[in-house]
């Protein structure tokens, strides 16, 4: 319990920041199932990311290591060349890999500057059976 803990660094972020977090896991339909605490700790854990203009965020088919909330600027996603969305500032993605332990179902390009918030998969993974264990030593 004690090394789980040390290694669950926070990275500190503005109170608006912490918000666009909080606000794009509850639109998530997989993140907002998560406990209360363990959301807490996802916004708190996560750290900043840029990416430019043109640069590939995602590739479709690699295994992914991290999941992310879109803070600004705008995305594409595509599936063998066909576009597929746009992502925008308050979306999660990046979250099926992460959660169904596949391989990145899409591509995702920056169609401008962006910046986003990142999650890498030990840690998400620490925080849902870490939180889910105290939970459940507490029945
Ligand atoms: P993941 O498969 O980890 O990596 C690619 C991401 O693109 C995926 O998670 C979702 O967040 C997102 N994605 C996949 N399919 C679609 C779709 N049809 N429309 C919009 N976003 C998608």
């Amino acid at each position: 319990e004690q090394t789980k803990q040390a290694t669950l660094q926070h990275h500190s972020k503005s109170a608006g920041a912490k918000q666009l977090i909080r606000d794009a896991v509850q639109k998530n339909d997989f993140l907002k199932q998560l406990a209360k605490e363990q959301i807490i700790e996802l916004v708190e854990c996560m750290y900043e990311m840029r990416a430019r203009a043109g640069q590939w965020v995602i590739q479709e088919g690699e295994p992914g290591d991290r999941l992310f909330v879109v803070a600004e600027g705008e995305l594409q996603v595509s599936r063998e060349g066909q576009v597929l969305g746009k992502m925008r500032s308050g979306i999660v993605m990046g979250e099926l890999a992460i959660l169904y332990n596949c391989t990145r179902t899409a591509s995702v390009q920056a169609l401008t500057d962006v910046q986003l918030w990142v999650l890498d998969r030990s840690v998400f993974q620490m925080i849902t059976q870490r939180l889910g264990m105290e939970r459940h030593n507490q029945l």
